[in-house]
């Protein structure tokens, strides 16, 4: 038995979603650990897409247990949307599991992300706007509503009858014409927790027992590791530990628990939201990435920056995460390009650095120093993963090895489009 640990190395949407269901299936626990609906996870069976926010992507195989951790900020109109849009194609959610520690999104927590958002000017992360930041500041505030809360009324009253006023004298002081009622928010949330009630459990205990039980156990990162908030690119971060460490605060299931941790890593780089992007293209060769890797944010909407291979950063995310291995997706977007480019170090007023620095305005000045590929194009992509590793063009292969020899760490898995069978082991 393993326990497994799937997290972005870069910046988030490297393609979570295909990796975390391709492992699914030789997992029996899928759990996601942090982050809420800001994630936009991507399956791709056949014909059918998938989009998952809240659940984790193990709710498509139907013999597995999905559980949304304690490190989880759930919006509960959002997971009974999810759940209620999974019955209608056809996927029951009966093995779905929340944890009763996990932080509720409140309605005041979307208004105040919104206004924060305006609020920070330069400072603003362009948010996904679903209230993650802010209810993570309530719950290491020691303000935060949990899902167990749900089941004690009297509980629940109390503190919205504290914390409701107070948010609305913020909202007020800041010139919002917002005016929450606690009487309204009671009974929503009231109403929400019937409704979850059977999904709730204490779900550490579930996990300890199963992984007593020599079951195998998936944890599917959300967002990426340069989005983390201690490690990532403060302030223009999300607001929760995406590294691998987080996968055990998040469960409550410690860290000698887990057996391998993969870093999902695009072959190119992508970033939606604001802050600095040392090897970003803002050329033709960045709408060709765009274009081809279809790069719209999955949540928002949003295009997608993009830009180089970054290997600072995913450097960074072996060390920062315990990688074990890399699974490298979109290998397939770079097709048709006459040559591709991979940042090995930046250059800083002179001199060369191989870390990137904490300082942000610094970040936005390094010079990214390259070494360059040569391209290939005209690859009969879906003939290699029956064929196998081989069967990839030299030039392709060469890409992959520097890769391996920078990060000192295996390319185990490489995806080259988002269907499960274009996926290429080894
Ligand atoms: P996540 O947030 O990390 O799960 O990634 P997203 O789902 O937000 O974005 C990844 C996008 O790329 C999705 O549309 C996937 O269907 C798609 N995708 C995943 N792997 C590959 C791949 O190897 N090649 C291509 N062309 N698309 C891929
Ligand atoms: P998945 O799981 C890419 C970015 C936002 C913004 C910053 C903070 O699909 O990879 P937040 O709403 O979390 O407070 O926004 O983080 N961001 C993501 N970018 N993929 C994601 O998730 C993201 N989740 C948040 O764009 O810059
Ligand atoms: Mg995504």
């Amino acid at each position: 038995m393993t326990t497994v640990t799937v997290v972005g190395a870069q910046w988030g949407d490297e393609g979570k979603g295909k990796i975390t269901d391709y492992f699914a299936e030789k997992s029996e626990f899928i759990v996601r650990f942090q982050g809420g609906n800001n994630a936009g996870h991507t399956i791709v069976i056949g014909e059918e897409e998938y989009k998952l926010h809240l659940i984790p992507s193990g709710i498509l195989r139907s013999d597995k247990n999905a559980v949304i951790g304690n490190g989880v900020v759930v919006d509960p109109k959002v997971l009974l949307e999810e759940i209620n849009k999974l019955k209608d194609r056809g996927i029951d959610a009966d093995n779905l599991v929340l944890s009763d520690r996990a932080h509720l999104i409140m309605p005041y927590h979307l208004a105040m992300d919104e206004l924060e958002e305006r609020l920070k000017k330069g400072f603003s992360a362009g948010t996904t706007k679903k209230g993650i930041g802010p209810c993570y500041s309530d719950k290491v505030a020691r303000f935060g509503i949990r899902v167990t809360d749900l089941y004690n009324p009297e509980v629940l009253k109390d503190k919205l009858s504290v914390i409701v006023p107070i948010k609305n004298k913020i909202f007020k002081g800041l010139g919002e014409d917002i005016e929450f009622g606690i009487e309204d928010i009671f009974e929503e949330y009231l109403e929400y927790g019937q409704k979850l009630k059977r999904y709730v459990y204490d779900t550490s205990v579930i996990l300890y027992d199963a992984y007593q039980e020599d079951k195998n156990i998936l944890f599917e990162g959300a967002q990426g590791t340069h989005l983390d908030i201690d490690h990532g690119v403060y302030p223009y971060g999300t607001s929760s530990n995406t590294v691998s460490a987080g996968s055990s605060i998040g469960t409550g299931l410690g860290p000698k628990f887990i057996d391998e941790v993969i870093g999902v890593t695009k072959a190119y780089t992508s970033r939606v939201g604001t802050g600095p992007f040392p090897t970003e293209l803002k050329d033709e060769t960045g709408k060709h990435l765009q274009e081809r890797g279809k790069e719209f944010g999955t949540t928002t909407g949003r295009p997608r920056r993009c830009g180089w291979l970054d290997m600072v950063m995913v450097k960074f995310s072996v060390k920062v995460n315990s990688l074990t291995s890399i699974a490298l997706t979109k290998l397939d977007v770079l097709e048709g390009l006459k040559e591709v480019k991979v940042c090995t170090h930046y250059r800083y007023e002179g001199e060369d650095i191989h870390h990137s620095p904490a300082d942000i305005e610094k970040l936005s000045d390094v010079e990214p120093i390259y070494r360059t590929f040569k391209g290939w194009d005209n690859i009969d992509w879906d003939k290699i993963p029956e064929k196998g590793y081989d069967h990839l063009p030299e030039e392709v292969k060469e890409y992959i090895q520097f890769i391996e020899d920078e990060t000192k760490i295996p390319v185990d898995l490489i995806s080259i489009g988002p269907k499960r069978e274009q996926t290429i082991e080894r």
